[in-house]
């Protein structure tokens, strides 16, 4: 069995309910990222947007897990979609470890029909390997659970194909 890690950001908890039954389906460790960031209320909406627009890096609180990062053979990223980019707490993660991470699979949640699969393409700057599998999904919406369910089978297939999204 691979060793695979899920890794996520959630402000109001969309994508920690996605990625906790992605991580329980494959059977795999789980870390939430947290900043120091006071992101609640309106002020804390409108900081995170403004951090994501000037793709600004705030310090993430230091995490544990049970291997190295680099001992990983899959890391599976989550972040909610912030003005059309990654949160601003998955940016800093991916610049402070992504050099370490062998292979990396995306999970973008997001409130929009748009799907932002250029997400994908910023979130590759950061790390070695272009992503193996992505998916981007509009929690609640029709068709949510059949594009998680396909991510899903793309990881379990060795990720070669790309899921794509949900409406
Ligand atoms: C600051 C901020 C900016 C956002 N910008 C977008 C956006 O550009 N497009 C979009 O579809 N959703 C946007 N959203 C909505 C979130 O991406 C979406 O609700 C997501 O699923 C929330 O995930 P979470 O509950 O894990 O924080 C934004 C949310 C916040 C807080």
């Amino acid at each position: 069995m691979p060793y695979i890690l899920c890794v996520y950001y959630s402000r109001t908890g969309s994508t920690e309910k996605l990625m906790k039954e992605i991580a329980q389906e494959l059977k795999c460790e789980i870390v939430k990222l947290e900043d120091g960031v006071d992101r609640s209320g309106i002020s804390g909406w409108l900081r995170s947007g403004m951090q994501a627009m000037a793709r600004k890096l705030p310090p993430v609180r230091e995490f544990k897990t049970v291997l190295p990062l680099t001992a990983y053979d899959l890391v599976i990223i989550g972040t909610p979609v912030w003005a059309g980019r990654c949160s601003a707490p998955v940016r800093s993660f991916l610049r402070d470890y992504g050099q370490q991470l062998r292979r990396t699979a995306y999970v973008i949640t997001r409130a929009s029909d748009v799907r932002y699969e250029e997400v994908f393409e910023q979130m590759d700057l950061y790390v070695q390997e272009p992503h193996a599998a992505a998916v981007t999904i509009r929690p609640g919406s029709v068709g949510a659970e059949f594009w998680r369910d396909s991510f899903l089978a793309s990881i379990r297939n060795g990720g070669k194909e790309k899921p794509g999204h949900a409406g």
